[in-house]
């Protein structure tokens, strides 16, 4: 029966991959469902580092991993991750893909750049993968989907009628060279054949493997605040990262899903532009930078650091309807004498303890801090809540009575072990 949904609660890196690895082997399928390859998610496994961008984490342990119809696919990158696993002796032989799913395009990549260019300042910050213009083009009915690799006539007539308008606007607006139709074709047929084998109608494998009782664990990328619906828009993806998208995302009813894990970073990251309330501009944003190694994993980016926002975590973990939280990265918070936690915000002087509505009142809120006593011990070897210094169960605690759900895993460390479980995930 279990279907379990792991979804990000900030703005994403919130090490939703080592969560979903920690449920590991006693996992059926691992599916992701929204998103692209611009996500990144970094998993330490026995010492050993990968980086994964589309593939689901679940590739590394015994599940089956899924690619949902709610994906955007970009097929070099897909093969390029695989090989790369395959040579570290990683099998990806079971992953299967949605026919459903749309393909991103060259097109697709060169859309993103050129329109970024042209905002100017008022620009996302994207990852320049072609996400936004392939989701665009299939609410738009242009787009190019999986299945349309294995009917060549079909797929260059789609190519040709999704490219017709752009080159348009690539010639005469951005000033770019247009783009030739059959050449983007030629290169999606070319890995036609070797994709053949893994796409599969993943509607019907996952509902029978919930009839079994199978558990399917449903791995998002990005995170609630990025949510094209629910997120600081328009500085979100163009996608529904939310725990309700792995339904659409995937084909399964709400119903079956029964758990929704949201994973929340013991202080707060951002990558791209938008608004970020509790965001250090200063020597304290460095040092969190630097401890917790906040760089990209996609583009390098350094990202943005800043204390814990809990109006930030409750708004996801009501929206979601989280069950549980999986506090990340507590580690990286030793050392402080004081540890600031954002509890409400100051909005031209009234002050309030949820989300504000406006998209303009959140860009104007200052944070209202708690001072948390910090610890100086390193609690990296923790592996039990009673192992944790008084200040950091402390912390723990207070995050838990502010951020709507219970916090049942505690991240000390990027390795798979260094985990302090509370509750059983599953
Ligand atoms: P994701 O996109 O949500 O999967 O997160 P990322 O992989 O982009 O970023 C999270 C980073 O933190 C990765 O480098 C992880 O290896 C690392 N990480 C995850 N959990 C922990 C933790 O509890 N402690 C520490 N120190 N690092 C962690
Ligand atoms: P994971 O799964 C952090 C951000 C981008 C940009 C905005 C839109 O690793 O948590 P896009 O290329 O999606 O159109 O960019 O969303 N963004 C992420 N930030 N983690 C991610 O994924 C992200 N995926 C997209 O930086 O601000
Ligand atoms: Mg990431």
């Amino acid at each position: 029966m279990p279907g379990i949904v792991v979804v990000g609660a900030q703005w994403g890196d919130e090490g939703k991959g080592k969560a979903t690895d920690q449920l590991g082997d006693r996992v059926d399928y691992t599916v992701r469902y929204s998103g692209g390859n611009n996500a990144g998610h970094t998993l330490v496994v026995n010492g050993e580092k990968y980086a994964l961008h589309l593939l689901p984490s679940g590739i590394l342990n015994d599940s089956v991993p899924v690619i949902g119809n709610g994906v955007v696919v970009d097929l070099d990158v897909l093969f390029e991750e695989i090989d790369g696993l395959n040579a570290r002796g990683v099998d990806t032989s079971k992953l299967l893909v949605s026919a459903n799913a749309h393909l991103i395009t060259e097109y697709h990549q060169v859309m993103d750049k050129v329109t970024e260019r042209f905002l100017g300042n008022r620009r996302i910050g994207t990852t320049g993968r072609g996400i936004g213009p392939a989701y665009s083009d299939k609410i738009n009915r242009l787009g190019i989907r999986v299945q349309d690799l294995f009917d060549a006539s079909i797929l260059r007539q789609k190519v040709a009628a999704a490219l017709e308008q752009k080159n348009h606007l690539l010639v005469k607006v951005y000033n770019r060279r247009a783009i030739d139709a059959d050449q983007v074709a030629d290169a999606l047929l070319a890995h036609a054949e070797r994709l053949r084998p893994m796409v599969a109608d993943v509607t019907r494998v996952l509902n029978d493997a919930l009839d079994r009782d199978q558990v399917v664990l449903f791995e998002g990328a990005q995170a609630h605040h990025l949510d094209v619906d629910h997120g600081t828009y328009p500085y979100v993806t163009s996608s529904n990262p939310i725990a309700a998208g792995a339904c659409t995302g995937s084909g399964v009813g709400p119903m079956r899903i029964n758990r929704v894990i949201g994973i929340a970073k013991a202080y707060t990251t951002r990558v791209g532009e938008g608004p970020f309330p509790t965001e250090l501009l200063d020597a304290d944003g460095d040092r969190l930078r630097t401890d917790g190694a906040e760089f990209g994993t996609t583009t390098g980016r350094n990202r943005r650091c800043g204390w814990y926002d809990a109006l930030v975590v409750e708004a996801a973990a009501t929206a979601n309807a989280f069950t549980d939280i999986f506090l990340t990265k507590l580690d990286i918070l030793s050392g402080w004498e004081k540890i600031p936690v954002c509890v409400a915000y100051d909005i031209n002087g009234e002050r309030t303890d949820r989300l504000p509505m406006s998209q303009s009142d959140f860009h104007h809120a200052v944070p209202v801090y708690e001072y948390l006593d910090g610890w100086k011990a390193d609690i990296s070897g923790a592996r039990t809540f009673a192992d944790l210094p008084r200040n950091t169960q402390a912390y723990v605690r207070r995050l838990e009575e502010l951020s709507g759900a219970r916090i049942s895993g505690i991240g000390v460390g990027p390795s798979r072990e260094q985990v302090v479980m509370i509750n059983d995930l599953l």
